[in-house]
């Protein structure tokens, strides 16, 4: 394994430092458990600049109570061998949450209105920890660049706010959904499916497209476009959590849908809660 592994928020720190003389950073922030959608982002990144730095931790303060914290899959020798494969310069691993939040942490990055809508309204808190721990690892990298996916496409909107308003000069840059075969957005939370709902978990995928498929007919009602990918989601007996059309830009829900509006979904498949999104006017 020659990727170099740093478990400090110290020797992170030095490390990016070091980097920055010789170029530009960029930096691809994950919770582990990579898979092909991590690596899609380590591969822009190391296009866009000679050191990339990997970032694995799983976060706490974006779990709520009840949610998968404790379960959350962790893979760490798969996970560096991929980092490598992928083009990671180095790989920071924070041994314990200690690390990220030692003790009298009490600091919160607190976002505004594009976080309050979808995930933020089912997941209370959540984007105020994502942010939080964004927020630090660009505090510590000073990446030139970050790579985030479209595949949590509020969470992108949200950073991207975040790093103008908190003024980090970091590019924030967003990469396109990777799926499988069949359609399903790659997520580390894919493996809480057993093969029953696996295959049940390709509604989502399938919502997504017959909305597209009425859009290309003409429809335009922000409600009616749901309407047709709930009744889809129903028909694959997963339980919805919401599916609705919002703008790309603020998140807002149109009065008319146009080509670039977006469908976001997420859906209980068994126990596992999926999310995807895509635009409307994308081809099928
Ligand atoms: P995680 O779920 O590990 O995802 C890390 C990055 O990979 C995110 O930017 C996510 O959008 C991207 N990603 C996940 N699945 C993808 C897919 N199928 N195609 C393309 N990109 C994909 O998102 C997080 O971690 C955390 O919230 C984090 C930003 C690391 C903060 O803790």
């Amino acid at each position: 394994m020659n990727v170099a592994v740093v478990t400090s928020a110290h020797d992170f720190r030095r490390a990016c430092q070091e980097a920055r003389v010789d170029g530009e950073l960029a930096l691809v922030p994950t919770m582990g458990s990579l898979h092909a959608g991590h690596e899609s982002l380590i591969k822009a990144a190391a296009q866009w600049a000679p050191t990339v730095a990997v970032t694995i931790f799983v976060n706490p303060s974006q779990f709520g109570p009840g949610e998968d914290l404790a379960s959350y899959p962790r893979e760490r020798a798969g996970d560096l061998r991929k980092c490598e494969e992928s083009g990671a310069t180095f790989v920071f691993a924070p041994e314990t949450p200690a690390e990220m939040y030692p003790p009298g942490f009490q600091t919160w990055v607190e976002p505004g209105p594009l976080a309050r809508p979808l995930c933020g309204e089912r997941r209370p808190g959540h984007f105020r920890g994502v942010c939080t721990i964004v927020a630090k690892l660009f505090a510590l990298s000073r990446a030139d660049a970050a790579f985030f996916g479209e595949k949590d496409y509020q969470q992108l909107l949200v950073i991207q706010r975040m790093a103008l308003d908190l003024n980090f000069g970091i590019e924030v840059i967003g990469r396109p959904t990777v799926r499988e075969a069949d359609g399903l957005a790659i997520s580390s939370r894919n493996s809480y499916l057993n093969r029953e709902e696996r295959q049940r978990a390709t509604a989502l995928w399938k919502a997504l497209q017959a909305a597209r498929r009425k859009f290309a007919e003409g429809e335009r009602d922000p409600a009616s476009l749901e309407e047709v990918a709930r009744q889809s989601l129903e028909a694959e007996g997963v339980r919805i959590d919401y599916a609705e059309v919002r703008d790309p830009v603020d998140l807002e829900r149109p009065s008319r849908a146009d080509a670039t509006s977006r469908l976001f979904l997420a859906a209980f498949v068994g126990k596992t809660r999926l999310i995807d999104n895509g635009e409307l006017g994308a081809p099928r």
